[in-house]
């Protein structure tokens, strides 16, 4: 069982630069088979969540090509077939080939997605979306089947701006008959970056980044080049540490605009930051003020950082107050900060944490993504040695992190245990 160890208490200087955004590609991979030509991603992190996907478009009887940090995708043989459940439950971005089979070959049959367990995650907005389009689903256990004879047009208002349903139903609609509008859109930046490669694909899309979409079917797609954007989370996770034991640490291949929310809550705890236009240098700050977060959709403070703040609220100087407003229970992290000596009192999406206090060393265990990266922060700043289990999880959602780290000093490796 392979784990991460680290000794805590090293300061980190130097440089860590920051991979393209998984949860960009994991959509510009799936959107590429839209055309039967030659799509071109660069900044392509090499993550196990970009292998399986990988995976999926082989079964599919398309190409790919993976040269470092760069995928060139042929879709030209590309057949439609069903997607089977040990590839569909991987990962969650599984079901952007919904959206994207549906667009080419009006017929998908998948099974429900994978994903961090961090609450039911449903896919009903997805489902009434493709319904609205023409679409008639149907659910047998845990396998969809979807038709569209005619994929048409449709004025969508999500009830929620799911970032999942707006980039299925991007793929849905770029080639449908007619126009669609998506109200109350999600905005987050990987919305952008998808809207992006099928525009440069040929797709006739207005609004991305905004509540309103607007997108008129087009007749065909072309290949097309993209850049994935930088991983704001990644990135988030880097500027967090660097506030805790930073020593003149730069993040470099940051989007300052795309942290912003996480800048200004950085700023009022008294953080020591010096902002260029692409990197961000960090020291450690000794005296931190308590602050209180509430997670929001884009621009807010995003979901994907709570976990990872909740480490610097444990050595903030006073009491802060956490709650989660976006999954109804991202918490696997608390009880293992607990051990680790952290003062946090929390129930499913609200959280009082008291610091600053003294972390030490324990064996713990990563129960999804973003709750590893918290605990990868709290065995950096903990006295002693701290064994991360279940280091999966993490390993999908931080290209090289172990290397990344251990390059500006950390004391951390993967054992086999
Ligand atoms: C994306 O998940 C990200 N994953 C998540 O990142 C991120 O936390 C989330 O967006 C919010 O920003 C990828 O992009 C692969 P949602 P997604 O649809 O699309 C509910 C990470 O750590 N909902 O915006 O699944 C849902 O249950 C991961 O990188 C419905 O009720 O997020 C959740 O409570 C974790 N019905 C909320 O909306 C639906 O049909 C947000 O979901 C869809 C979603």
């Amino acid at each position: 069982m392979k784990k991460i160890v680290i000794n805590g208490g090293n300061t980190l200087t130097g440089t860590i630069n920051i991979s393209g955004a998984k949860n960009s590609v994991v959509a510009l991979i799936p959107a590429a088979i839209l055309t039967s030509e030659t799509v071109k991603i660069s900044n392509v992190p090499n993550l196990s969540d970009t292998e399986n996907l990988k995976k999926i478009i082989n079964l599919l009887g398309g190409q790919i090509e993976f040269s470092p940090g760069n995928l060139q995708i042929d879709s030209s043989k590309l057949q439609n077939s069903a997607i089977p459940e040990e590839l569909s439950e991987k990962l969650r971005a599984s079901y952007y080939f919904m959206g994207a089979l549906l667009g080419r070959f009006h017929h998908v049959e998948i099974f429900f997605p994978g994903g961090c367990k961090i609450g039911s995650r449903p896919i009903d907005l997805h489902i009434k979306s493709f319904e609205k389009m023409g679409t008639t689903v149907k659910k047998i256990n845990n396998k969809y089947i979807l038709d569209a004879p005619i994929l048409h047009g449709a004025n969508i208002d999500l009830r929620f701006p799911s970032v999942g349903a707006t980039v299925n139903i991007l793929l849905a609609s770029v080639l449908a008959e007619g126009t669609t509008t998506i109200n109350n859109a999600a905005r987050e930046p990987e919305i952008v970056n998808i809207a992006e490669l099928l525009n440069n694909m040929g797709a006739n899309i207005s609004g991305a980044g905004t509540k309103t979409i607007i997108i008129k079917g087009v007749k065909t797609l072309h290949g097309a080049t993209v850049n994935t954007i930088s991983d704001r989370i990644e990135a988030g996770t880097y500027i967090m540490i660097g506030a805790l034991v930073g020593k003149n640490l730069v993040i470099k291949n940051i989007i300052p605009e795309h942290l912003k929310s996480l800048i200004t809550l950085l700023k009022k705890m008294g953080i020591d930051m010096d902002i260029s236009s692409d990197s961000i240098m960090l020291n450690k700050t000794d005296i931190l003020n308590p602050v209180n977060v509430k997670t929001e959709v884009y621009p807010g403070f995003p979901t994907d950082l709570g976990q990872p703040m909740s480490v610097l609220m444990t050595q903030s100087h006073g009491k802060c107050k956490f709650e989660e407003t976006i999954y109804e229970k991202r918490t696997g992290h608390f009880s293992e900060l607990v051990k680790m000596g952290a003062n946090i009192k929390y129930t499913d999406t609200k959280a009082e944490i008291e610091g600053p206090t003294k972390l030490k060393g324990e064996i713990v265990s990563a129960s999804d993504l973003r709750a590893g990266a918290a605990l990868i922060i709290a065995g950096l700043i903990a006295n002693g040695k701290t064994k991360i289990s279940n280091i999966e999880y993490i390993l999908r959602g931080y290209e090289d992190i172990v290397e990344k780290l251990s390059n500006v000093g950390a004391d951390i490796e993967i054992i086999d245990d």
